[in-house]
């Protein structure tokens, strides 16, 4: 396994569609060994493959109860909202509060191509849709509410 650059905002590929996953190879298992140990290491609860310089439709996430793969994810079904306060591995010390659906459905497949589907409510709701965002090239910070705005930079070298 290895550690890969995270790319920052600013970035073009951020804001690039992710193409399909049609090989369920050797290179897609080593991609999403190296996302997980590249997420881990970085103490962050989601990542997306554009994240990593890969325009690929994978995402994994982990909010503490086990990592999860998700391969080509769609969302079929989603209900409710709920507010949350978010960051990003690719924009280090910005947040912000986010409105998401509460509950979320996804159609995706497994490392081997097999179809699966994966249910979230509360915070894993919130990371499927976070990451699946990153493969439409949309990034957390559109979509912070407006008038509730908490954006915040770590102190840099003017403050
Ligand atoms: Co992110």
């Amino acid at each position: 396994m290895a550690i890969l650059e995270i790319r920052l905002e600013g970035d073009e590929i951020l804001t690039k569609k992710s193409k399909l996953v049609e090989n369920f190879d050797k290179k897609l298992h080593i991609l999403l060994n190296d996302m997980q140990e590249t997420m881990y290491k970085s103490k962050g609860i989601g990542l997306a493959a554009p994240q990593v310089g890969k325009l690929r439709r994978v995402i994994i996430i982990d909010i503490g109860d086990g990592l999860i793969e998700a391969i080509n994810p769609e969302i079929v079904e989603s209900s409710g909202e709920q507010k949350s306060m978010e960051g990003c591995l690719s924009l280090p010390g910005e947040m912000g509060i986010v409105m998401r659906p509460r509950i979320i459905k996804i159609k995706a497949q497994n490392r081997f191509g097999e179809k699966i589907e994966l249910f979230g409510n509360g915070m894993r709701s919130n990371a499927f849709s976070h990451e699946i965002d990153h493969l439409n090239g949309v990034l957390f910070k559109t979509k912070v509410i407006s008038g509730n705005i908490n954006l915040f930079k770590k102190k840099d070298k003017s403050s």
